[in-house]
């Protein structure tokens, strides 16, 4: 097969309005991507609200020193991750491979890239010519239960009728491997549905994944802002977009902050997701991310990491995790939580995906405490952080019933819920009670 090079331009969109960012050069294979290389624009570099498209080799620290040139991806990775954050993940290319009627997986990943519209998530669009116009891809909030259809239809594998097709646009510039769909409401506002997939069998997961993430709120956590919508007889997950945030001047303007994933960060490829670990994102994010956020970034990350163990969120990967570019302060900063769904586990030893400690995966607290230093945390620091989750966590069922979760689903997912006795040894619980180090 012969090796092709594609010329796409990068745009950021930079105070509501898209802007040329830079020319991207894809040589590709197939649906191989070999490699790429990428050229900011003399003016976007001259821009004083530039966002950097990402923290590793596109750097915007010293804009001297890549005036004019063309630099390529760390590691010897083929794309660069910025950019790749802003392709579309397992769902999005199932829904352009149904647009296109294509089998999956089978295109290049500039199709990829190009199909997948402009409101994907962070501030890029990718196209293929400098006068290409935006390729706007929402529908309204009222469109729900149509959309729905359509991604119930794309997930089974089923063809689906051109109107619906071009519906479906709304799926593909997000992340993720579950039916979504950006929708707008009535005040423009953007948010991400997430709907139940067709393989959930008896757990309603929108449902679950609302009253978990509703409850790591209560833990103290940064969480995106959710509510539940009935959808004909399905419940639908809204995620208010934290991508973007809306200024009122003289009419009301998105802004749009550009997303990179903790894989973008640690510069690894993904299939190396689970032999990094939480310590790994702590380093990169003292590394990346703006000074004065780095100790509340990494306390916080700390925090999610023993949330997800006494929920068994064990899809806690490096696409799970988050960064946001701050307009104010020009830098990278930890997005709100997102996809925590607990996974009602039978063996009582479980493991996250990434490494959490000396044991690595291994989900107890004891692991995750062995590690605190590594996130700049006091013995004290640790304990109030473990007390102030488990607080909240051991109470779970009376709030899930209060978010109007029914009594089924709470008994199905159960399991997934830990006791820290469980994950916990003495020892080390006793300190946690009285606030000491263990012995
Ligand atoms: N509230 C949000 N705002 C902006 N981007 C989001 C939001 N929630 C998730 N994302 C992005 O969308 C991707 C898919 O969402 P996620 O909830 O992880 O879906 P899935 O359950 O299919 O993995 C994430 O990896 C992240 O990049
Ligand atoms: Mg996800």
């Amino acid at each position: 097969m012969a090796n092709i090079t594609k010329d796409l331009f990068v745009f950021a969109n930079l105070d509501g309005e898209f802007v040329p960012a830079g020319q991207l050069l894809v040589d590709e294979e197939g649906s191989t991507l070999l490699a790429s290389s990428f050229a900011y624009g003399l003016r976007y570099l001259d821009r004083g609200n530039a966002q950097e498209i990402d923290p590793l080799n596109l750097s915007l620290k010293n804009k001297e020193a890549i005036r004019g040139k063309r630099l390529v991806p760390p590691n010897n990775l083929e794309a660069f991750g910025g950019i790749r954050d802003a392709a579309p993940d397992a769902w999005g290319r199932r829904v352009i491979e149904a647009r296109l009627k294509v089998p999956a997986n089978s295109l290049p990943e500039s199709t990829y890239l190009l199909e997948a519209g402009s409101d994907r998530v962070g501030a890029l669009d990718v196209r293929l010519s400098l006068d290409q116009e935006e390729r706007p891809a929402h529908e309204s909030i009222h469109n729900l239960s149509y959309i729905l259809e359509g991604a119930q239809k794309v997930e089974a594998g089923l063809p689906v009728s051109e109107a619906l097709s071009r519906i479906l646009i709304v799926g593909s510039g997000l992340g993720g491997m579950r039916p979504k769909a950006s929708v707008r409401d009535d005040e423009n506002i953007l948010w991400m549905a997430k709907f139940p997939g067709n393989n959930d069998r008896l757990l309603d997961v929108p449902s679950i994944e609302y009253g978990t993430l509703k409850l790591a709120e209560l833990a103290g956590l940064n969480v995106a802002k959710t509510k539940l919508e009935q959808v004909g007889k399905n419940k639908v997950l809204m995620v208010k977009r934290f991508d973007r945030s809306w200024k009122t001047s003289t009419r009301l303007v998105e802004i749009r902050h550009h997303v990179v994933s903790a894989l973008t960060l640690i510069a690894c490829h993904e299939s190396e997701s689970n032999t990094k670990s939480y310590m790994d994102i702590a380093d990169a994010i003292r590394r990346y991310c703006l000074v004065q956020n780095v100790k509340s970034d990494v306390e916080e990350l700390y925090a999610r990491m023993i949330f997800n163990l006494f929920v068994s969120n064990d899809d806690d990967h490096l696409r799970n995790h988050a960064f946001l570019w701050n307009h104010e302060l020009k830098g990278w900063g930890l997005s709100p939580l997102y996809d925590v769904m607990p996974h009602p586990v039978i063996a009582s030893e479980r493991y996250q995906h990434l490494g959490i400690g000396p044991q690595g995966k291994l989900a107890t607290i004891d692991n995750a405490y062995a590690t605190k230093e590594r996130f700049g945390l006091s013995s004290d620091q640790a304990n109030s952080i473990i007390d102030r989750v488990w607080r909240v966590v051991r109470q779970w069922k009376m709030y899930f019933e209060e978010f109007g979760i029914s009594s089924d689903q709470i008994e199905g997912i159960s399991r997934a819920f830990r006791h820290i006795d469980d994950i916990c040894s003495p020892t080390l619980l006793k300190a946690i009670a009285k606030g000491q180090t263990p012995d």
